[in-house]
């Protein structure tokens, strides 16, 4: 049998989409193995989810005023020692920089909790209840040097109910964002999806 998928998770916030994870991961069958969790943030409740199954863990926070580039080249080197075959930004807050996208290019995706190219940003649910779509949804994609603008990997899609408020509506997008975190990973770990995957440049460069 082939090594699992080795897997870096990136989180900033509560670290549900890593529960759904880890639960998968404890499938041998998923293919996959979670080898370290970063955060920017040191009481960050994912860090504490990876710590009860013995999941290695760092924080590493970039303080406003900082050298961003410094923070970027370290987080690279903390993430890299794991030596991930895929890094996962699950719910971190922070963009990466060119240090990190030049060491894992086409092997870093992330999911967003709107339907891409609709609502980039920090406020995706916010931003589509705000500007009253009745339909709203989750997108898994690979990172690229933009904001949310890399390629689609997957999306799913749900109504937005009369009631709904930005809580109720993200906890639903998030059951779609677990599901298909967890299926893109699976579609990795079994060369269905290839790694490194083709990101934007080479796309375009393909295109001419
Ligand atoms: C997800 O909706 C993700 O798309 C967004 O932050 C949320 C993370 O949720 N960027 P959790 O911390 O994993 O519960």
């Amino acid at each position: 049998m082939a090594a699992p998928l080795r897997v870096a998770v990136l989180l900033s916030g509560t670290g549900s989409l890593l529960q759904a994870l880890i639960d998968a991961a404890a499938d041998p069958g998923l293919g996959a193995t979670i080898v370290v969790v970063g955060s920017d943030r040191t009481r960050a409740q994912g860090l504490s989810r990876a710590e009860r199954v013995g999941i290695p863990t760092f924080a590493h926070p970039c303080p406003n005023g900082s050298d961003r580039a410094a923070w970027d080249v370290e987080l690279t080197r903390l993430v890299a020692e794991h030596e991930p075959d895929l890094v996962v930004s699950a719910g971190f807050m922070k963009l990466v920089g060119v240090a990190f996208l030049a060491a894992f290019a086409g092997r870093i995706i992330n999911t967003h909790p709107a339907l891409l190219p609709s609502f980039p940003g920090m406020h995706g649910v916010r931003d589509a209840l705000a500007y009253g779509v009745k339909v709203t949804g989750a997108t898994v994609f690979v990172v690229d040097d933009g904001v949310d603008s890399g390629r689609i990997l997957d999306q799913d899609s749900l109504r937005i109910e009369p009631a709904d408020t930005e809580d109720s509506l993200h906890e639903r997008i998030k059951q779609l964002e677990r599901t298909m975190l967890v299926g893109c990973v699976a579609d990795f770990a079994a060369g269905r999806l290839s790694l490194p995957y083709p990101c934007a440049q080479q796309r375009d460069a393909a295109q001419f």
